[in-house]
Order: structure tokens, then sequence, then C-alpha cells
């Protein structure tokens, strides 16, 4: 990643790096194995980091340019049935926002995309009701718009923000209840 990012660097300077590949295993039918879980970590928190690491110190050469990680709504709270995929969302989440704040005066910006459901093929193996799900190409359109406002992290689509807002002023009794298998 780090040649491949360079090499295309040099064709053209690099002004914003989306960090979005992702994978999730498991379901409520079957629990993540060891493996799953590993390879959930690999792809979701080292691939993003084999993305991130070598584009900072060249937007940060050029005091410029714009790095978004894709995060999601489940890394507001732990799932039942992907508690890795929720881990790993969560750490984006989180490294984005200190990320932001430490390389903000270097004229870098991070945002952190947060959707909920999106057609795509991870969530067309989905065995469960996705309420208010989007189309790609209308989560490509909002994903745009705000990344061209650096907006600083952003969920979608409504009425999710207010669903996140919520969750996590809940108290975790409340959620767990609501969330655990029966
Ligand atoms: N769909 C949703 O509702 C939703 C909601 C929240 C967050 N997200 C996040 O959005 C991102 C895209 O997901 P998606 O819904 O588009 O899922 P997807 O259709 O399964 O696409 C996953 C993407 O990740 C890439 N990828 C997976 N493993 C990789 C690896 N080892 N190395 C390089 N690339 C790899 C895939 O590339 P190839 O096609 O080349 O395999 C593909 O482009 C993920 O980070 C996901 O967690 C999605």
């Amino acid at each position: 990643m780090e040649q491949w990012i360079a090499e295309a660097d040099a064709i053209r300077p690099l002004d914003l790096v989306i960090a979005n590949a992702g994978i999730s295993r498991g379901n409520l039918a079957k629990e993540e194995t060891a493996d799953d879980i590993r390879a959930v970590f690999a792809v979701n928190i080292d691939g993003m980091l084999n993305t991130v690491l070598p584009v900072l110190p060249l937007l940060r050469s050029r005091k410029r340019g714009q790095i978004a990680l894709m995060s999601s709504l489940a890394g507001i709270w732990g799932l039942p049935h992907a508690p890795s995929y929720s881990a790993t969302k969560a750490a984006v989440r989180v490294f984005g926002q200190g990320l932001r704040a430490r390389v903000a005066r270097e004229g870098v910006s991070v945002s952190v995309i947060i959707p909920a459901f999106v057609k795509t093929p991870m969530t067309n193996a989905n065995r469960f009701h996705m309420p208010w799900r989007i189309e790609a190409d209308q989560a490509a359109s909002i994903i745009k718009r705000k990344l061209a406002r650096s907006k600083p992290e952003f969920v979608f689509p409504h009425p999710y923000p207010a669903v996140a807002r919520i969750v996590s002023a809940l108290p975790p009794s409340l959620i767990n209840a609501f969330l655990k298998l029966r």
C-alpha cells in the first residue's frame, strides 16, 4: 500500500483519500469464529492504517488534503451478531476523532463517515429487516456532499443521526435488555 500510494501520489497529488474497505463476519444464527474475529480486525483496522499512515505525511508536507474513514452505526454500540465488526468501527471512529484534532492545525482535515444501512453486497447478506436502507448511489451522493463541506463526522440517512444520539445517551442496562439474545 505504501508503494502503491506513493506511485498514485506521484501521478497526481492526492487531495482526498477514503479508507473504505471493510468486512463483517457472523450473524445472529452463526457466531463469529476466532478466525473471523481476527480477519475482521485485520481488514477493518490494519487495512485502514495501511491506507492512512502512508497518506498522512504526504498531506502534512503539503499542508492540505482530506482523509475520510469509513465507520458504521454499528460502532456506536456493540451488536450481538457482530461484536468484532462493531469494535473495529468504534475504533475507526475514535481514531478519526483524535487524528482530526491532531492534524487540523497542519491544514489536513479528517472526516468520519457513519452509515446505517446502505444496499450493498454486505447488507444483502443480512437476514434481518434494515429500516430506511438506502441505495448505494444515494449514499455516495450524501458522502460526497458532506465531505465537500469537511464535516467532521456524519451519521446517515435520516433518522439515524437521532437514533445514534439517543443510543449514546441511554444507560447500558437498557440497551442490553433490548439487544441481548433470547
Ligand atoms: N453497507 C452498509 O450498510 C454499511 C454500513 C456501515 C458501514 N459500511 C462500511 O462501508 C464500507 C464498504 O462496505 P460495503 O457495504 O460496500 O461492503 P461490500 O460491498 O462488502 O464491499 C467491501 C469493500 O471492501 C473491500 N475489501 C474487503 N476486504 C478487503 C481487503 N482485504 N483488501 C482490500 N479491500 C478489501 C472490497 O473490495 P473487493 O470488492 O475488491 O473485494 C469492497 O470494495 C465498509 O467499511 C463497511 O464496513 C457499510
